[in-house]
Order: C-alpha cells, then sequence, then structure tokens
C-alpha cells in the first residue's frame, strides 16, 4: 500500500501543478490570439481537475501538496512543455501507479483504484494527442481547427466536436459531457 500512496501523492501533485499550469497557458493563448488552443487549455485544466477529485478518492484523506510555480512562455512553447507532461505521465508515471495498485491492492477497492487510475492514463495520452494538433496548426500560423470541445465529467476525457453516445475512455454515457467551446 505504501508505493501506491506514494505514487499517487506524486500523482496529486502533479495533476494540481497542471490544473494552474493549463490556465495560464489557456490566459496567454488569449493574448496571443489563438482562441481555440486557449479553449483547449482550459479543458485540460477542468479535466486535471476532475483527475484529483478521483485519486483524492483512492487515496482516502486529504492531502495538499506543495506545488510549484507554472513558467509560461509563448503558446508554441507552453504546448511542448504540455506535450511532455501528458507523454510522461502516460508512459511512465500511470503505468508504475497501476502495476504498484496491483499488487498492492486487492479487492473491490483495489478495482476501483485500478480502474480510476488506468482511464488516467488513457485521458492523458489523448490530451497529449489533442495537444500535437494544436501544435502543428500553430507552427503552420494557424489556430487549432475545432468547432466544439467536450469534457467527460467523469474521467476528464476531452472531445472534439461530435461528442458521440458514450465516452470512448470511460464508457459512460455523453450526457455526462460538459461542452467546454461553441454553440449548443
Ligand atoms: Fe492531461
Ligand atoms: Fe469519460
Amino acid at each position: 500500500m505504501e508505493k501506491s500512496r506514494d505514487a499517487l501523492k506524486i500523482l496529486i501533485k502533479g495533476e494540481t501543478e497542471a490544473v494552474a499550469m493549463y490556465a495560464s497557458f489557456a490566459l496567454k493563448a488569449e493574448i496571443e490570439g489563438w482562441y481555440n488552443t486557449a479553449a483547449l487549455f482550459t479543458a485540460l485544466s477542468e479535466a486535471e481537475s476532475i483527475h484529483i477529485k478521483n485519486h483524492l478518492q483512492s487515496l482516502g484523506e486529504d492531502f495538499t501538496p506543495d506545488t510549484q510555480k507554472t513558467e509560461v512562455g509563448s503558446t508554441l512553447e507552453n504546448l511542448n512543455a504540455a506535450i511532455e507532461g501528458e507523454s510522461e505521465e502516460s508512459r511512465r508515471l500511470y503505468p508504475r501507479l497501476i502495476r504498484s495498485i496491483k499488487s498492492e491492492l486487492s479487492g473491490e477497492y483495489g478495482k476501483v483504484a485500478r480502474l480510476s487510475m488506468t482511464w488516467a492514463r488513457k485521458v492523458e495520452k489523448e490530451h497529449a494527442r489533442l495537444l500535437k494538433k494544436a501544435r502543428k496548426a500553430i507552427k503552420n500560423g494557424r489556430d487549432l481547427p475545432v468547432d466544439k470541445i467536450y469534457l467527460c465529467k467523469v474521467c476528464g476525457n476531452i472531445v472534439f466536436d461530435d461528442p458521440g453516445e458514450v465516452c470512448d475512455v470511460c464508457g459512460h454515457d455523453t450526457q455526462f459531457f460538459k461542452q467546454i467551446k461553441g454553440d449548443e
């Protein structure tokens, strides 16, 4: 249990920093006139706060991490930093945590914790993919091409334009989606 708890705390710290970081990145993107990219950053900030909520439930205690201040660069630099962070989480941090939960936690509780971490890992992978889309557009002098942005309030998954019927990651009905950008 100890290894899982430590790993969970590291992730809660990372997600807490990400919430603030994405909010600052959204503001910067707006100032630079990249409104769609700003909306993506806003969705990401909300998504990471959903992860914190889920992780605190798995941890089962109150925990307020010490966080580091965000460094804000140009939007292109911010996209690079964000992609690096999301990739690190989905490739290394979450798989490590899922492994230690598997070996340390049994029963229903372990099952729930593992499921929530598996969702989060998939979500971070998808976040990285969407951020890469934004980076590609901005490198070409255009804003991210997207009309509508939806956020799954259960798992933090972000979906562009067509919400479909169920969330690809957690399987919940898209009535649990919140629209972040675009007309109803
Ligand atoms: Fe993320
Ligand atoms: Fe979901």
